[in-house]
């Protein structure tokens, strides 16, 4: 481990100062195309798959299908893949292991327990997301340090520990403001419950809109405190 580090620190030495695009093109030569970019539909991701397809439409993108997400988010998945000349695949949760969940626990689990919620994001998030990166050797998310407590140390590179890839976040360092006014400059595609006080868009069931003031992650997994509200594929942060 001390060498992939060793690496992310290299990394961040290189780019100190680079924007977002110029941390895009920089990684994928960087890592010879061996790098994918995870796209959940939320405003910070529009703003990455609208950069990409200008500077990089190499990178190819892949969305975890929970079978849970809100119907808009299925909307703006058929309206991105026709708007962007990008590879855009998407990954399922294995059957029998949903099918087993629900039998023993019940269709709506993950609310009777922190345990049960870890469970079925592992089986409908986590384990999938290991299947989506198998060949490549790091991952570009829309993670950003301003959206949580548990983001307070986010940078652009990191050595993801779980997934022993490295993780690129090429907004860690951007404000909601910045993305707002991304989207308005590009005309990007963005998911129309935004609008109605739904900040960060996970689950149906796991995400509810905010009131103003209130935390940008607030709405999800709303019955947890906030030190537990990472779903497993964002755990473990490391950097310098
Ligand atoms: S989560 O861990 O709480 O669900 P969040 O919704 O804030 O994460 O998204 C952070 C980043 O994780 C996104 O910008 C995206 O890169 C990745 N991500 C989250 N959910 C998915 C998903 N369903 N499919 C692909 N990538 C995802
Ligand atoms: Fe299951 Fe909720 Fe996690 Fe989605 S966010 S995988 S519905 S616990």
């Amino acid at each position: 481990m001390e060498k992939q580090i060793k690496k992310v620190d290299e990394l961040l030495d290189k780019t100190k100062g680079f924007s977002a695009q110029q941390i895009l093109q920089f990684t994928y030569s960087e890592f010879s195309g061996r790098i994918i970019f995870a796209s959940s539909l939320g405003e910070e991701d529009q703003v990455l798959t609208d950069m990409i397809s200008k500077i990089q439409p190499e990178i190819e993108i892949f969305t975890l299908d929970t079978g849970r997400l809100f119907a808009q988010t299925y909307e703006l998945i058929a309206k991105t893949q026709k708007r962007y000349p990008m590879k855009f695949s998407i990954y399922y949760p294995q059957t029998e292991a949903v099918e087993k969940m629900v039998q023993d626990k019940g269709i709506n689990l993950f609310y009777e327990s922190v345990e049960n919620r870890k469970l079925c994001c592992g089986i409908r998030k986590v384990e999938p997301l290991q299947r989506a990166l198998k060949n490549v050797d790091a991952w570009i998310t829309g993670l950003r340090r301003a959206q949580s407590i548990t983001r307070s140390a986010l940078k652009p590179f990191e050595w993801d520990e779980q997934n022993h890839r490295i993780k690129i976040n090429p907004l860690a360092d951007w404000s909601l403001t910045q993305v707002e006014q991304y989207i308005k400059e590009n005309k990007v595609d963005v998911n129309p419950l935004h609008k109605e006080g739904f900040r960060s868009i996970g689950c149906a069931p796991c995400t509810r809109a905010i009131k103003s003031g209130e935390d940008i992650r607030a709405g999800r997994w709303w019955w947890e405190q906030p030190e537990q509200k990472e779903c497993g594929l964002h755990t473990r942060l490391k950097s310098k």
